[in-house]
């Protein structure tokens, strides 16, 4: 889906009504999995953990106090973040039912003086400038209609020398043309905008005021993780009695790709970046 075409609303509709389903699927978050190569035997859970702490490391947080998770899903990561860095976490995400969810599992966990979680569009942060040491955006910036606008916003409320850390697919070959239909239609059924290449990154990264000071591709530890999701898709769209038209749609778009999936993969690039404030 081209970024004019996605809207806040159609992303904050499509996690408020998958969410308990794809948190089950990836292993208790909402991001892929780090597996070290085929015969690496983690499970979803671990391999997600496992990425969870390599996001923590490329944050390279220190002493911060106060930290952003932009893009928080149901708050498994959030919570792994606040235990590691001891700092206080504030996650935001455009559903308000990952808001519901993230707030009970910190309740659960026994969290809920170091996180805390609220409804915000991250195009438009309910920050003021400087508020905060670090901040991340896992997986989160290819559901918003303008990464460059996201990326300033988050400069905005860090302070100077602040930290970030973010992971987001990109296209690491160009898509083939005669796969580019199906290709579309599995990024629509994500609600994911168009992917912009390794450069791109780096471009947007550095005019939003950060100097990067990581760029990894991942990619080949991330794969992983899509027949995985692939799988269960297919399993609870037969055996799930209110299965959400967005994750049937989801499943059928997959399907349609299936025949192409070493193209597919070939192209769906992933990528980690950590970086400071400028200035
Ligand atoms: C793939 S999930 C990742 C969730 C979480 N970071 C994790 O690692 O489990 C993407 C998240 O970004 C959130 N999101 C998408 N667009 C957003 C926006 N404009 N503002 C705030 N959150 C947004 C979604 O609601 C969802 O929680």
């Amino acid at each position: 889906m081209s970024a004019n075409q996605l809207t806040t609303a159609d992303v904050a509709a499509f996690y408020d009504r998958t969410n308990e389903l794809l948190t089950r699927y990836f292993g208790g978050s909402m991001h892929y999995g780090y597996w070290d190569g085929p015969n690496d035997a983690a499970t979803f859970a671990e391999a997600s953990v496992r990425f969870t702490d390599m996001m923590i490391a490329t944050l390279r947080a220190g002493a911060a106090r106060q930290i952003l998770d932009v893009g928080c899903g149901t708050g498994r990561p959030t919570i792994q973040l606040a235990r590691s860095t001891g700092a206080q976490v504030v996650g935001v995400s455009i559903s308000a039912h990952d808001v519901e969810l993230a707030t009970e599992l910190a309740a659960a966990e026994g969290m809920t003086d170091q996180v805390s979680f609220r409804q915000a569009d991250a195009m438009e942060l309910p920050f003021p400038a400087g508020s905060f040491d670090a901040a991340w955006a896992f997986e989160s910036l290819g559901h918003v209609p303008d990464r460059s606008q996201v990326l300033a916003e988050i400069a905005r409320v860090l302070r100077p020398g602040g930290r970030l850390a973010l992971s987001d697919a990109f296209e690491r070959v160009p898509v083939e043309e005669e796969i580019r239909t199906d290709f579309d239609g599995v990024m629509a059924a994500w609600r994911a905008v168009d992917l912009v290449d390794r450069a791109t990154y780096e471009r947007i990264v550095t005019e939003a005021g950060f100097t990067l000071d990581a760029l990894t591709d991942v990619s080949d530890h991330i794969v992983y993780s899509y027949p995985r999701i692939f799988r269960s898709l297919m399993h609870d769209r037969d055996t799930e009695p209110d299965f959400p038209e967005e994750l049937a749609d989801l499943a059928a778009a997959y399907e349609k790709m299936a025949p192409h999936s070493r193209a597919t993969v070939a192209s769906s690039g992933y990528l980690t970046i950590g970086a400071a404030r400028t200035g």
